[in-house]
């Protein structure tokens, strides 16, 4: 072995040296020049930063000559830089809710407000008033369903500062960053692209099947590994594209352990054509199976984002079997307060072969402790309306990070067996106690 010399330094000429040495302290002076501007910038005084608030957001938001439309790529690429722009620094007035006990939250009752599904709860929460000024929040749901006067004629919009505007629905939509202004979003799907993490908050669709009588059956004494009946086309991005994912699932599918089961009713009549040929086929297969009896799985695939599958995130953790999401970029319920990766797994569309020969590594202790995680996530966050009522306010609540210190969240922390259980998965060595 030949021995490691030490390459040998570049030599400088006396001017290059000297030179080099300007060069560096010309850099020092740039770095300490908007070091100090930086600083600057954030030590300015509260005051002064709100009395330039309006200027600075509404510069950027309703200067922009953007019409948002649905699906064309365009329109959502100026959709992401124009709501980007808002934050709990720049687009919060965090003085409506210094005096508050508890947080409080005005809803806009009218005829263009239709209902949504955890509305009655609000109302008989703890967090619902009905007198505007001693609001923290104000919700109102997205009028670009039922029509109506525009956002801005609110009574109390003042620019959309501490709205929050609702869209509770089972197709991604972007939000029309124009009429939001300073408000920010409380949506059922949203993909990460549009979703201002600590600003938005993501909220799950209701469930319209309940299946507690499932729930005590343990992630092994399950008919089923794998199940999904459903629609074979995902709606991807927020550019608004399909995908339609049918050779993949139909891999899957073994008629044994593993049932991925698709219809043809879903898809457009342009996409018919190229499938017609294994649509029979399929819908003979399809038709063999029952929902009610395929949900009794360790797994269930949950194809994200497009229409009735999205009701399904919330069903296949009532039956207490554990989800695997299907999606590119989807934002998960309330993810600033769940753990969900101790839950469920998510793939990427082009990752989908994967998710077979995954599941067949884990061991079953693993796959026992995310059952049981699925089901404490279910149980403390989702399992009533008055539930997603109460995380809904824990989320809203987190945005704040604790600078409203009556309004920290009680966030409901795994029972200690399930961390300890992980602990030893993760350290094999670690000893109960
Ligand atoms: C607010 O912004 C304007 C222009 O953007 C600036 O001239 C003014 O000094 C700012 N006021 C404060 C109080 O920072
Ligand atoms: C913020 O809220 C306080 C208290 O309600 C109010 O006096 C103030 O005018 C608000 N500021 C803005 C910019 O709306
Ligand atoms: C679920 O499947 C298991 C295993 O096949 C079976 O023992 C159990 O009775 C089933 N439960 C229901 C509610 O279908």
């Amino acid at each position: 072995m030949s021995t490691i010399k030490e390459a040998p330094g570049p030599r400088l000429s006396p001017y290059l040296q000297c030179f080099y040495g300007l060069f560096n302290l010309l850099f020092l002076c740039v770095m300490i020049l908007s070091f100090l501007s930086v600083s600057g910038t954030f030590s300015r005084s509260p005051e002064a930063q709100t009395s330039n608030l309006t200027t600075i957001s509404r510069s950027s938001l309703l200067h922009t000559n953007i019409v948002p439309t649905q699906g064309s790529s365009t329109s959502a690429r100026s959709v992401i830089d124009t709501i980007s722009s808002c934050s709990m620094d720049n687009c919060f007035n965090y003085s409506r809710c210094d005096k508050m006990e508890e947080l409080l939250v005005y809803h806009y009752d009218s005829q263009y407000s239709p209902d949504w599904y955890f509305k009655d709860a609000l109302k008989r929460s703890p967090y619902y008033t009905t007198n505007p000024a001693e609001a923290c929040l104000f919700l109102v749901v997205d009028r670009r369903r039922v029509g109506g006067p525009p956002l801005s004629r609110l009574p109390y919009w003042n620019h959309g500062l501490n709205h929050v505007v609702i869209s509770v629905v089972d197709k991604p939509r972007n939000p029309d960053a124009r009429s939001i202004e300073m408000a920010s979003t409380m949506t059922s799907i949203t993909h990460q692209t549009i979703y201002r993490a600590g600003f938005d908050v993501s909220v799950p669709l209701p469930q319209r099947k309940f299946y507690p009588n499932l729930q005590r059956l343990s992630a092994m004494g399950r008919k089923y590994l794998l199940t999904y009946k459903g629609n074979r086309c995902l709606e991807v991005g927020s550019r608004g594209g399909r995908v339609c994912i049918d050779p993949v699932l139909r891999g899957m599918h073994n008629g044994k352990d593993i049932v991925v089961v698709t219809t043809c009713k879903q898809v457009s009549s342009n996409e018919v054509a190229k499938v017609e040929a294994r649509c029979a086929k399929d819908q003979f297969v399809y038709d063999q199976y029952k929902f009610d009896d395929l949900i009794n799985s360790t797994f269930a695939l949950v194809p994200a984002g497009s229409g009735v599958s999205s009701y399904r995130l919330m069903e296949v953790l009532s039956a207490g079997s554990i989800p695997v999401a299907i999606s590119e970029s989807i934002v998960l319920p309330f993810d600033s307060l769940i753990e969900w990766r101790r839950c469920l797994f998510v793939f990427p569309p082009s990752q989908m072969h994967r998710i077979v020969p995954t599941l067949q590594t884990l061991n079953k202790d693993e796959i026992e402790f995310r059952r049981e995680h699925c089901l404490f996530i279910y149980r403390q966050f989702f399992g009533s309306d008055d539930k997603v009522v109460a995380t809904t306010a824990m989320a809203f609540k987190s945005r704040f990070f604790g600078v409203l210190p009556k309004l920290i969240p009680n966030v409901p922390l795994p029972p200690r067996h399930l961390s300890l259980k992980q602990q030893q998965q993760q350290q094999p060595n670690l000893k109960l106690q």
